[in-house]
């Protein structure tokens, strides 16, 4: 789960999803395309709606995206555009390129629709993005 903080959207989506799977199974994890915010938690807004859902994120420290995790990983799911070209620069092959996908793809196919960064928004932004990830993450897991 890509974006571009990893305090705000994919540590949601990755808290999300990870509820949502067999980590026996399936390893999840999340990361940004900038490294401002390496080690930190993700932001209060994002762990005050994961705990009203029901989800502890703290356990979650920041982290850049690496050209490695496309050798971790088989999925890459970014949460918009602009970080689509931002993680699909760093693919190395075509096979890299293609597990790159927009997560909202997932509920939204050929639609191109961006999770929208909540992090200069107030709180109610955080309530739709727990709301577009939780469907997305839903469809994912069913998959896997
Ligand atoms: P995120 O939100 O990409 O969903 O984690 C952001 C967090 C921090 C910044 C931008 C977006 N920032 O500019 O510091």
């Amino acid at each position: 789960m890509v974006c571009l903080g990893n305090i705000c959207r994919s540590p949601l989506a990755e808290g999300i999803l990870k509820s949502k799977v067999d980590s026996t199974k399936v390893e999840v994890d999340s990361a940004g395309t900038g490294g401002w915010h390496a080690g930190e938690l993700p932001d209060p807004r994002s762990i005050a709606v994961a705990n009203k859902n029901g989800l502890d994120i703290t356990y979650q420290r920041a982290r850049k995206f690496s050209p490695y995790d496309f050798e971790l990983y088989d999925h890459i799911y970014v949460m918009d555009n602009s970080n689509f070209r931002d993680v699909t620069q760093l693919a190395q092959s075509e096979e890299e390129k293609a597990k790159v996908q927009l997560i909202l793809d997932e509920i939204f196919p050929g639609e191109n629709v961006d999770v929208p960064d909540p992090y200069y928004g107030g709180e109610n932004g955080f309530d739709s993005v727990y709301d577009m990830l939780e469907q997305a993450c839903e469809q994912i897991a069913a998959r896997l």
